[in-house]
């Protein structure tokens, strides 16, 4: 395995396989890595010739006062795992080589990047989107690779994927989680003690929502009170939003139909967590 650090020799190497009739998989990441991530990285090499995993910590898409310079880092560690699961490059480069001086354009997928995690979060989406356009030219690949853990970055990206015309296939990802039902996330490391116990609330509204739907419940508020009554169990935490929502557009269901999304966000000690499920109802 490979470690770039500059666009033009990853270009040259994604370009020459796709010369070559190869398939190239992206999975791009900030890195800190854990199963959740090893999980996309399988998944690219199981269904591509050649697989780039991209590592940025990507500073647009952290507002003022969050946790940039605090994200945890670890590249030693990450380039071992990355080794692991058979990568053949890693794509790390400076922030200045993604943001040189003078640059001043930016992806804005309207709609979908004010509500929920981005009214919480103003400029985190266009951040997001931004690099990941970036990256999507940068390592031109046929298959890219997101978790669901994160939906409302998935329906940005399919979206701008779909907007801006990038000839790739968006795969989704399902959610890894700790045994006791913790969606993993580079972010866990900020809890400590108690916290630990608390973030399970997340995973158990969502487990409530499932069983509700299971036993045949199709009202939405029904759905939202129940979910709402495992957080008020917990005042410790700060719940930031329940929503019940297509996967799509991320708007409100008022009756559960199709693909239905099911996402909460909450603050747990320092650490702002999201969590989700998607059910397909009859
Ligand atoms: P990061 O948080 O490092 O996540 C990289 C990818 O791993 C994302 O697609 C995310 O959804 C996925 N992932 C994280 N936890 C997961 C879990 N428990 N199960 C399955 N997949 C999981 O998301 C980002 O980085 C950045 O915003 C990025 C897209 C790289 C742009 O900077």
């Amino acid at each position: 395995m490979e470690v770039v650090k500059e666009k033009a020799r990853i270009r040259e190497i994604v370009e020459e396989a796709r010369a070559a009739g190869r398939i190239v998989g992206l999975v791009p990441t900030m890195g800190y890595f854990h199963e959740g991530h090893l999980e996309l990285m399988r998944r690219a090499r199981a269904e591509c010739d050649l697989v780039v995993v991209s590592l940025f910590v990507n500073p647009t898409q952290f507002g003022p006062g969050e946790d940039l310079q605090a994200y945890p880092r670890d590249f030693d560690r990450d380039r071992g795992m990355a080794e692991s699961v058979g990568l053949d490059y890693i794509f790390n480069p400076e922030p200045s080589e993604m943001y040189p001086q003078g640059f001043s354009t930016h992806v804005e997928v309207e709609g979908l990047s004010d509500i929920l995690c981005g009214a919480i979060r103003p400029g985190h989406f266009r951040g997001v989107a931004t690099v990941v356009a970036k990256l999507f030219n940068i390592v031109p690949a046929q298959r890219v690779y997101f978790g669901q853990k994160d939906a409302q970055q998935l329906a940005v990206i399919k979206r701008m994927a779909a907007d801006l015309d990038f000839a790739l296939e968006v795969v989704a990802v399902p959610t890894v989680r700790e045994e006791d039902g913790l969606a993993m996330s580079s972010r866990n490391i900020y809890l400590t003690g108690r916290d630990r116990d608390d973030a399970l609330v997340l995973a158990r509204a969502l487990r409530t929502a499932a069983g509700m739907i299971e036993a045949g419940e199709r009202d939405v508020s029904e759905i939202s009170e129940a979910m709402q009554g495992v957080f008020d169990a917990l005042p410790s935490v700060n719940l930031e939003y329940i929503a019940i929502c297509d996967t799509i557009y991320l708007q409100p269901l008022e009756e559960l139909h199709g693909e239905v999304l099911i996402a909460v966000a909450a603050r747990v000690g320092k650490a702002r967590l999201i969590d989700n499920m998607v059910f397909e109802v009859e």
